[in-house]
């Protein structure tokens, strides 16, 4: 594999090889194996790939939050040597290299999708998200780019960028990957104290079994039940849950106003004592077809 610091350098790589299909995958680096299956499933598809990792300020809201993420280059590029091929890129940009103050300006204007969920507890994160994609797309022009479904807001949000932006890029929507008791893969996961990681499998419990509920129950009732299991857990604090759809993100606030056809998803955000997680599964549409 080679690794890049600078845009120069591996935009002269990429432009003497002219590998196609080229495939991305964004991170913000400290990377588990959700990162890993994106970066499988790049391998897969795509002859060369490009990981970048990059800790981007511009789309962390709380100070605290962007001083503490977890930062292990050495680690990752171990990581990376043991699964990339020759010709596969690493690119590690410094923020001089990605906003170099000549960048080109992106215009955000996303309607309901950053309006909701993500968008109103993090204000100002997904501009910020939108700013670093924009411009990671800008210099490594990839004909695919694997995003996470753990960040669904995040992947529902890049898709209607690329389409804003005209770009020729196939976004590919890749599962969430979990430890063993369910607690979705994150690098925030590295920041919980022993007696916190030890309890957050019950995000996902309670969002399965919210998942389950959506046949017999009113989205009001699943709601009160989340919150009784996410508050009544010590130390755990439920910032929200909602139902939306994967194109919209119009929110569900009554079963009937689900279609059929459409694909939902319940998403939940949890302070896990200093740490906040966020979370997602799909809710089948109680009406069926037909
Ligand atoms: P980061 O949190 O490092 O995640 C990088 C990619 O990995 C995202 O597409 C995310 O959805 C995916 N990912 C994270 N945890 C996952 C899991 N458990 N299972 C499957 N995929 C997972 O998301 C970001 O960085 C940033 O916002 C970024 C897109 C890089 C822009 O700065």
């Amino acid at each position: 594999m080679k690794i890049y610091y600078t845009v120069n350098e591996i935009q002269e790589f990429i432009n003497k090889k002219r590998p196609r299909p080229l495939g991305l995958v964004p991170t913000m680096g400290a990377l588990h194996k959700g990162h890993i299956s994106l970066i499988e499933a790049s391998l897969k598809e795509c002859p060369v790939t490009v990981v970048s990792i990059f800790v981007n300020p511009t789309q962390f809201n709380d100070r605290h939050d962007l001083e503490s993420y977890p930062r292990m280059p050495d680690k990752d590029i171990s990581i990376l040597s043991g699964i990339l091929r020759e010709d596969d890129m690493v690119f590690l940009p410094s923020e001089k290299e990605i906003y170099p103050g000549n960048e080109r300006e992106v215009v955000f204007e996303f309607g309901n999708l950053d309006k909701v969920m993500e968008g109103v507890h993090r204000p100002g994160h997904f501009k910020g998200v939108v700013q670093v994609v924009s411009r990671l797309f800008d210099i490594v022009n990839p004909d695919f780019a694997f995003f996470g479904q753990k960040d669904f807001q995040q992947l529902t949000i890049v898709k209607e960028l690329v389409r804003q932006q005209g770009r020729n890029i196939k976004i590919i929507s890749c599962p969430v990957i979990r430890e063993a008791d369910g607690l979705a893969m994150s690098s925030r996961n590295l920041l919980l104290e022993p007696s916190i990681r030890s309890k957050a499998g019950i995000i996902y419990k309670t969002i399965s079994e919210a998942a389950s509920m959506i046949a017999t129950h009113e989205i009001s009732e699943i709601k009160d039940y989340i919150n009784k299991c996410i508050n009544n857990t010590n130390s755990f604090e439920l910032e929200y849950f909602e139902i939306a759809d994967d194109a919209e993100l119009k929110l569900v606030e009554n079963r009937s106003q689900m279609e059929p056809g459409k694909r939902y998803y319940g998403c939940i955000a949890v302070r896990a004592d200093k740490i906040r997680l966020i979370d997602n599964i799909e809710f089948n549409c109680p009406v069926s077809k037909g």
